[in-house]
């Protein structure tokens, strides 16, 4: 078993998409661990992407998962890393293949819905990051 942290951005939460996204991971055989919605401070958007800060694109990021109320999940399954990562697809959403959450439900590169870590590694630093009693 794996766990990994999902975010629900808050053009998710805005577009009334969280059932239909949560219904995805939970339909494909992911348990729900830790679940909280919740508005976020500049502080924990930079921890959390520590690896973006000092990109040009960053404080446009920065901005927007500031803007409102997100869903931060931790998922727990077989490679739910990767299952994660499969489902949410390429972070373009107008790249993003159909039949992924991106492909179908984004137009955007920046507001794609969905975060999910991309190793085991990021996952346990992510995890501790959001949920601390964990
Ligand atoms: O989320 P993912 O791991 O697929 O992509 P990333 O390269 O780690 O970028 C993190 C997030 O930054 C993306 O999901 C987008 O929301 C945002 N981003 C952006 O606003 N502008 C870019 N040029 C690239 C990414
Ligand atoms: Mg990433």
């Amino acid at each position: 078993m794996q766990r990994t942290l999902v975010l629900l951005k808050p053009d998710a939460v805005q577009r009334g998409l969280v059932g239909e996204i949560l219904g995805r991971y939970e339909r494909k055989g992911l348990g729900i661990v830790a679940l909280e919605h919740r508005t976020i401070d500049g502080e924990l958007a930079d921890t959390h992407y520590a690896e973006h800060v000092g990109k040009d694109w960053y404080p446009p990021l920065r901005d927007f998962v500031l803007s409102g109320p997100l869903v931060a999940v931790v998922f727990e399954g077989d490679e739910a890393v990767q299952v994660v990562r499969d489902l949410n697809g390429a972070t373009d959403g107008r790249k993003a293949a159909p039949g992924t959450i991106r492909g179908d439900l984004s137009l955007s590169n920046r507001y794609n819905l969905v975060h999910g870590s991309d190793s085991v590694e990021s996952a346990e630093r992510e995890i501790a990051i959001w949920f601390t009693d964990l």
